[in-house]
C-alpha cells in the first residue's frame, strides 16, 4: 500500500464517521427532546378554583371541597382538595390546608376529641389554633399551610398552597 492510498482510506473513514455521527445526532435529538419535554415545560400556574362567595364565609372555619387538575409528566388527573375557610376580623379570607405538618394526617376543626375552636389531628394529638398556628408542645413543628386566596367580584378563589407565616402559640 502506498502512502497516498492509506491517506485516502483514512479520509474516507473520517468522512463516514462524521456523516454517521451527524445522522445519528439528527435522529436521537428529537427522541431525547420528546422524552423530556414534559419536564422542560413550565408548570401551569395561576390555576385558581372558585369555592364560593365572600358572604358564604364567617368567623367560624367552614370546610370546602374543591377539585383541581393535576398534571404529572404525561399523566393528567383530577384531584379533590379540602380547605378550611374563614373570614378574618379585617374582612380578608383565610383558607387553611387540613394536612397536618407532623406526618400528614388530616386535621379537623372542633373535633370532639380535641379542644373547642382548634384544629385537632387524631394521629398524634397535634393541635392548631383557629388561624392554623401550631400549639406549642404538640407534635407538629409548623403551622398549617394556607391556600393563596384571591377575591374577584365577590367570589373566593383558592390557588396554590403556601407556608403559613404564623408562628406557634401556647395552648
Ligand atoms: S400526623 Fe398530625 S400530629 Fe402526627
Amino acid at each position: 500500500m502506498s502512502k497516498k492510498e492509506i491517506s485516502r482510506r483514512t479520509f474516507l473513514n473520517y468522512a463516514l464517521m462524521g456523516t454517521g455521527g451527524f445522522l445519528a445526532a439528527g435522529m436521537i435529538t428529537p427522541m431525547v427532546r420528546m422524552a423530556i419535554d414534559p419536564i422542560l415545560k413550565p408548570k401551569a400556574s395561576g390555576s385558581e378554583v372558585a369555592v364560593g362567595s365572600v358572604d358564604d364565609f364567617g368567623p367560624e372555619p367552614k370546610k370546602v371541597d374543591f377539585k383541581i387538575n393535576v398534571v404529572d409528566g404525561w399523566h393528567k388527573a383530577e384531584s379533590t382538595n379540602v380547605a378550611w375557610v374563614r373570614k378574618l376580623e379585617d374582612g380578608s379570607i383565610l383558607a387553611l390546608s387540613p394536612i397536618c405538618k407532623h406526618l400528614g394526617c388530616t386535621v379537623n376543626f372542633n373535633d370532639p376529641s380535641g379542644k373547642p375552636n382548634e384544629y385537632f389531628c387524631p394521629c398524634h394529638e397535634g393541635r392548631y389554633a383557629i388561624n392554623g398556628e401550631v400549639i406549642l408542645n404538640t407534635p407538629p413543628t409548623a403551622s398549617l399551610d394556607m391556600y393563596k386566596v384571591t377575591v374577584k367580584e365577590g367570589k373566593v378563589f383558592l390557588g396554590e398552597k403556601e407556608k403559613n407565616p404564623r408562628g406557634g402559640v401556647k395552648g
